[in-house]
């Protein structure tokens, strides 16, 4: 493959919410999953990531953090190993050898407990590519190298709008498609932040642990079904017929979480607090269902018109954080506007 003249390149990717989830894979090393899932991508919600492969002085490949006061701050731990590995297999697989110079930078406070996986990869990999001079990729070829991070929900994210991604008997090596843009249906993500702490349990092992659980096998014989309701809903822009479904597949993820070995709880109480306000301002009314990742804060999801309801509410509840507002966004993009 031949490569363009390497340079300074700054992306930036959305995370994304899932509708139906991804709850379980075949193979976790190359991410693929049982069960075919659906989300939507955001908008507000996204990480900016400047890799930069002419630095002189940077011998190895080289991460860095911007935090909340704007510093540069070299990543660690676990984060920093996973995404260099990341770094080097998207190098190697495009054939750039020199080691880059990268910052990222997450919209959405750090620590606010909102996953930044999805984008975090999908910016990386992007700007990888953009920076090393990789031939422009289809969104397959992204969404496949991108999924190749460890994060499954990722390979959603190099896709705008409504997006849906295979189970792994569907497509051996599982790419993401858009099934309808993000102009197709404004749809509001309110996302109730009730902790801002780190989870105990990584969504990786809540993979692992999911076939222990008696309700999966259940569940996947129900997906079928639900996963035409939701897809069929979205393309008829059917809010009514989309959010019971939504709301369901929510609560039966945590169901086979709460209910595998070692159970998982990633509820607070906080959480059942925003799921009981939630269907009461139904009761009342208001258009809005909720659906919950591998974590305790609540998105949700309702048309433009129920916003301000739904934010007064559910904002005014002791055990809430904060309300970050997000809608359905159109992707990734490259920007001119560096980090560093
Ligand atoms: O992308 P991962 O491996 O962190 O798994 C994502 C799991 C859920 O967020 C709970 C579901 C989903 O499909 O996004």
């Amino acid at each position: 493959m031949s490569l363009r003249p390497a340079r300074k390149a700054t992306v930036v990717a959305p995370a994304n919410i899932a509708f139906v989830k991804y709850w379980g894979a075949h193979d976790l090393e190359e991410v693929r999953p049982v069960n075919r899932s659906i989300s939507m991508t955001l908008r507000e919600a996204v990480t900016r990531t400047t890799v930069d492969p002419h630095a002189a002085d940077v011998e190895t490949d080289e991460l860095e953090i911007v935090g909340d006061d704007g510093q540069l701050r070299r990543a660690q731990g676990l984060f920093e190993s996973r995404a260099l590995a990341h770094v080097r297999r998207v190098r190697d697989e495009i054939g750039y050898e020199a080691p880059v110079r990268i910052a990222t930078h997450n919209s959405f406070p750090t620590g606010a407990g909102i996953a930044s996986s999805a984008s975090g990869f999908t910016a990386l990999t992007l700007a990888i590519r953009a920076a090393c001079g990789a031939p422009e990729g289809g969104a397959d070829v992204l969404s496949r190298q991108v999924r190749r991070s460890g994060s499954g929900s990722a390979a959603r994210s190099v896709l705008g709008g409504y997006v849906e991604w295979p189970s792994d008997s569907e497509d051996s090596d599982p790419a993401a498609a858009a099934f309808a843009p993000a102009s197709h249906w404004d749809l509001i993500d309110l996302i109730a932040i009730v902790t801002s702490e780190t989870k105990s349990v990584t969504s990786r092992d809540g993979h692992r642990r999911a076939a222990t659980s008696p309700h999966f096998a259940r569940r996947l014989e129900l997906l079928d079904r639900r996963l035409g309701i939701v897809q069929k809903a979205i393309v008829d822009r059917d809010l009514a017929a989309l959010g019971p479904v939504l709301e369901e597949e929510a609560i039966e993820l945590h169901l086979v979480a709460m209910s595998s070995q070692p159970p998982i709880f990633y509820w607070e109480p906080a959480t059942l607090a925003v799921l009981s306000a939630v269907r009461q301002l139904r009761d009342e009314g208001v258009p809005v269902w909720a659906t919950m990742d591998a974590g305790p804060n609540v998105h949700m999801i309702c048309e433009p018109e129920a916003e301000t309801a739904v934010a007064e509410r559910v904002g005014a509840l002791a055990g809430v954080v904060r309300l970050l507002h997000d809608r359905v966004g159109m992707g990734p993009m490259e920007v001119e506007d560096h980090l560093f």
